[in-house]
């Protein structure tokens, strides 16, 4: 039976008359992958933030592999996203001067130690081993996302979060970074990705579309949904 890893009680956000997100009750079970769409301006940040540990609820609980973080303080925010959290953003939010593997080197150094052996490998895993050493202006926009995917991934997070990693990327990178994240799933890793792209949004084995910060539907996609190789899946990495 899997384990829940994360559940959401009742969690609102609210900035002065607008509720952000409104009594969103959610629980996901180790190792799925979840997609997260919904119009603009529907919370769908809101909750990846809250979920993070970038941001708290303004009410509800959060639990978080057995750990209620609505209601921690900084500190232990942050050092609970550095051991559980992978992060991925649409923006890249790459050091412009340093070269891609000391793009990832800068992750170790806040998570434990900078180890350039092991951020090589990590960029080996996402396909840049033979761009380790370029500036992030010497890279595409696909190869950029992919030094960010393999930064985010430098402390083995439990869990991946994604807001619109491939909205900046045209269909052969995001074919690519899907891959990425199907062979992460594959390993055991539990995703969750926001997405205006109805094809990324697919691949998942769970659809949840939030409107004015609610959930309005959660649709079980398990059916379609294909582990390894992309017969069920309309994208193709090349
Ligand atoms: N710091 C803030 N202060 C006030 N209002 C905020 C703040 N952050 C978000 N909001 C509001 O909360 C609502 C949800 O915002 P959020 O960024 O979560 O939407 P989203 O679904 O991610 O939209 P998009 O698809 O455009 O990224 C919006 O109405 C937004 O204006
Ligand atoms: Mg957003």
């Amino acid at each position: 039976m899997s384990s829940k890893i994360l559940e959401l009680n009742k969690v609102s956000k609210i900035y002065g008359n607008l509720k952000a997100l409104a009594d969103i009750n959610l629980s996901v079970n180790a190792g799925d992958w979840l997609s997260i769409m919904g119009p603009s301006g529907s919370g769908k940040t809101t909750m990846i933030n809250i979920i993070g540990c970038m941001d708290t609820p303004s009410t509800g609980s959060v639990i978080l592999d057995g750990v209620d973080i609505s209601k921690e303080n900084a500190a232990n925010l942050t050092r609970i996203r550095r051991d559980k959290i992978g992060l991925i953003f649409q923006q890249f939010h790459l050091i412009s001067y340093l070269t891609a593997v000391e793009n990832v080197m800068v992750a170790q150094y806040y998570h434990s130690m900078p180890d350039e052996s092991e951020a090589l490998e990590a960029l080996s895993k996402v396909g840049l081993a033979d761009r380790a050493n370029h500036l992030p202006a010497q890279l595409s926009g696909g190869e950029q996302q992919r030094v960010c995917i393999a930064r985010a991934l430098i402390n083995s997070p439990q869990i991946l979060l994604g807001d619109e990693p491939t909205g900046n990327l045209d269909e052969e990178n995001e074919g690519i970074v899907v891959d990425i994240f199907r062979r992460l799933h594959d390993e055991g890793v539990t995703i969750i990705i926001v997405t205006h792209d109805p094809e990324v949004g697919d691949v998942a084995q769970r659809k949840i579309i939030l409107e004015h910060g609610r959930v309005i539907d959660d649709i079980d996609q398990s059916a379609t949904f294909c582990k390894t190789d992309g017969q069920a899946l309309k994208l193709k990495a090349k």
